[in-house]
């Protein structure tokens, strides 16, 4: 195995990752076991996020698991002893969930971050910290491709709470001088996404749509645009930003991910087609939940962390698509089966 100077880093370190049994999290607590790392994961397994134990099932005898919820203090400070490097990715993703229930959002979102960042002020100061934001921060896009200056004005309470995150990091670089870093992360699919219902995201909704051969309902004309990444690159980047030190990138940090590939949400919903080999499109109204908090097109100007990190995407959305179709092909018994 070749590996990339960030990758090379891990060999033997302590690391942390937060909702790591989640998506994108147990993605990264997975590579991070391949690379030699001592991984720790903290996640509370909150009902109807994407924490699955399944997810960690390759690694399970390889990882330290707590399921505890940030907010369990004592849990916490345990996970963060003698951590190099936190992956802090534990958060409420669904947009839909956050108007429904704005406080559960806000506990996961906001109490949560503000309770790992205290603690690691308290008992590991040195640790970088690794944040997942969102686009969902910049809100609908005044110009694109939307770079970090761009204003942000979330359109629903989980872009506030994700930001409301994002800037407990910042304040924490600037007055404890922890070493804080945001990803503002685009829409992310592959292997290991909750897929059993429709509030995590519409990628989540073509995965399944596609596996059952039903209709791949698009809203709206469809001509919204999007730069997916596949989560392996999501992966990368996280794993690049954990390695570059303060004097590389400086506390408080944020960049965005994105991809040269920008599509609309119809071409998506026909590569899926094409993948699967079976289903069509139907191109429906936008459902009342989602007509007051949708984006439009968005995608980002994602050239600070190619420049600073030397990151960029490398799996083509139709080769993602392909690959994410194959896993729940052979592991939807996981993923589909009633809660
Ligand atoms: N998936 C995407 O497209 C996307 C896009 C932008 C940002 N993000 C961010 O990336 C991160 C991971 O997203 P994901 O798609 O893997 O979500 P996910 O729902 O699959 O995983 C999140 C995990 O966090 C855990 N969690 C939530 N609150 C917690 C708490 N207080 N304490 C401990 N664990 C907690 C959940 O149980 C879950 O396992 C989130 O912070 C999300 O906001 C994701």
């Amino acid at each position: 195995m070749i590996l990339t100077p960030p990758e090379r880093f891990y060999a033997g370190r302590r690391v942390l990752v937060t909702g790591g049994a989640g998506f994108i999290g147990s993605n990264l607590a997975g590579r991070l076991v391949e690379l030699g790392a001592q991984v720790t994961v903290q996640d509370a397994f909150i009902p109807d996020c994407g924490g699955n134990p399944y997810n960690l099932e390759t690694v399970r005898d390889r990882i330290t698991l707590h399921r505890a919820d940030l907010r369990e203090l004592e849990t916490t400070r345990a996970a963060l002893g003698g951590v190099e490097v936190v992956f802090n990715l534990a958060g409420q993703v669904s947009h839909i969930d956050s108007m429904a229930r704005p406080r559960e959002d806000l506990a996961s979102n906001c109490e949560s971050q503000l309770a790992l960042l205290e603690v690691c002020r308290r008992v590991n100061p040195r640790a970088r910290i690794i944040y997942a934001g969102t686009r969902q921060q910049y809100g609908r896009p005044q110009y694109t491709p939307v770079d970090e200056s761009h204003p942000l004005r979330p359109t629903d309470v989980n872009g506030v709470n994700k930001l409301a995150g994002e800037w407990y990091h910042r304040l924490y670089a600037q007055l404890h001088g922890l070493h804080t870093i945001s990803l503002r992360l685009t829409n992310t699919f592959g292997p290991r996404q909750l897929i059993r219902h429709d509030r995590q995201g519409f990628l989540a909704v073509f995965v399944r749509r596609s596996l059952a051969g039903e209709p791949i309902r698009v809203f709206g004309d469809g001509l919204q645009l999007r730069d997916l990444n596949f989560v392996d690159d999501v992966v990368a980047a996280f794993l690049a930003a954990g390695a570059a030190g303060p004097e590389r990138v400086p506390g408080g940090e944020v960049f965005n991910l994105g991809s040269q590939e920008v599509l609309s949400l119809r071409e998506i919903a026909e590569l899926f087609v094409r993948a699967a080999g079976r289903g069509r499109i139907e191109l429906v109204p936008f459902p009342d939940a989602l007509k007051g908090i949708d984006i439009g097109s968005y995608h980002a100007d994602f050239s600070k962390i190619r420049r600073v990190l030397g990151w960029e995407p490398r799996t083509r959305v139709e080769e993602g698509i392909r690959r994410t179709l194959a896993f729940y092909r052979e592991h939807r018994a996981h993923y589909l089966a009633a809660e």
